[in-house]
């Protein structure tokens, strides 16, 4: 265990019970109106200028410090999942299908204890931005938000968003250089033969036969036309065909997603996907009509932010418990859209073990509060980091 910070008790009480309130109210993207709210009006408390409406739900908070100097900004997702909640604390959730299972109630917690820390103070020179964006999850929110004008709106020299991450120890923080989450992209196959008697193939093309050798063919993809030393994942996750167990059906479909680290990479999976698709299905005589839709970039974390960051997080959690050199993960992450703009960085917090040692998405998840202070610290020590003292 490493040594963590604590804030004063009645601090940390607040940071917690604004957690639980996220947690026990979840809205899904683009619908966090009373989260919004809530965030609007405790910035507002503090003295904070706020922002409201991009990406219909985002509030951005503007804090100026006593004297000239960069601006930058921290980020913060706001959005839950759509499903059912199916652990019991006292906190769970009141609303039915929707449920804070990945911790954007932590980090909504984190960055508002945060803006409060430094809006008491305002001893630094230069500006902060805080990012609170809605529909993580899949929807975008992030890139809705960069196309409305964010950074034009609120200039950032550089910023930064964190993710709790049960996979790394409790107390560890890691803040490596390069990608640390992967492109997401999804896909969907349609592969069209010739319907007819089950017992009589010869007379039809049979696109449940072909699909399956697509299924097949595409992992040559990952094993053979990737470099070992780079990475990229495809996945089939539905197959849908026939309607009964004597009629060879029409059609098949696959769907699936793909995740690469480089946009090299990402390309080569694409146009592969397409040719093996297509050259399989031609193969047999069926045809195959590929959609692939690219959904989130890679999050490329820029080197030298990562370096601050790191450097932050030393005087947070102590230098022995900064990973400096995380392995990516092949999930994705619409921090990347904010990466593509602007330098900066995207942490880990370390989650792991505790009372709840599930990972985010499980039903059971719950974020740990003790994270609660350990991040707020992070954010204020960043700001130090970042922008010279003023008095
Ligand atoms: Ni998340």
């Amino acid at each position: 265990m490493c040594p963590t910070p604590t804030l004063a008790d009645a601090h940390e009480k607040d940071l917690i019970a604004w957690r639980r309130d996220f947690h026990a109210h979840p809205e899904t993207g683009f619908q966090e109106v009373r989260t919004s709210g809530l965030v609007a009006e405790r910035l507002a408390s503090f003295g904070i200028e706020v922002h409201r409406g991009l990406a219909r739900t985002g509030v951005v908070g503007t804090l100026r410090g006593r004297g000239e100097g960069p601006s930058i900004g921290i980020r913060a997702d706001m959005d839950a999942l759509p499903m059912q909640e199916e652990g019991d604390v006292p906190h769970r959730s009141t609303n039915p299908g929707v449920f804070h299972g990945c911790g954007h109630d932590g980090h909504t917690a984190i960055l508002l204890g945060a803006a409060r820390e430094l809006a008491r103070e305002r001893n630094f020179a230069g500006t902060v931005h805080f990012i609170f964006q809605p529909a993580e999850e899949g929807l975008a929110g992030g890139r809705v938000m960069v196309e409305e004008g964010l950074f034009e709106l609120f200039p950032c020299a550089e910023v930064y968003g964190l993710h709790n991450w049960p996979e790394l120890p409790f107390g560890q923080i890691a803040a490596c250089a390069g990608p640390i989450m992967a492109a997401s992209d999804f896909l969907d196959i349609e592969i069209e033969g010739i319907g007819g008697h089950a017992a009589m193939p010869h007379r039809g093309v049979d696109p449940v036969l072909v699909a399956a050798h697509v299924v097949t063919a595409l992992q040559g993809l990952v094993s053979r036309q990737t470099s070992p030393l780079d990475s990229a994942v495809v996945s089939i996750t539905r197959i849908e065909a026939g309607s009964t167990y004597n009629v060879i059906p029409r059609v098949a479909t696959l769907r699936g997603t793909c995740r690469t680290l480089r946009p090299e990479t990402r390309n080569a999976m694409e146009e592969g996907i397409r040719r093996v698709a297509h050259n399989v299905a031609a193969a047999f005589g069926a045809t195959a009509k590929v959609d692939y839709r690219r959904n989130y970039p890679p999050t490329v974390n820029w080197p030298e932010p990562a370096a601050k960051a790191a450097r932050a997080a030393a005087r947070v959690v102590g230098e022995a418990n900064v990973v400096r050199n995380a392995q990516p993960t092949m999930g994705g992450e619409d921090f990347a859209f904010f990466l593509e703009k602007v330098p900066g960085a995207y942490l880990w917090l370390g989650a792991g073990g505790g009372a709840n040692p599930c990972h985010v998405h499980n039903p059971r998840y719950d974020f740990n509060d003790a994270l609660l202070p350990v991040g707020v610290s992070l954010w204020v020590e960043l700001v130090r980091e970042l922008l010279p003292t003023a008095r």
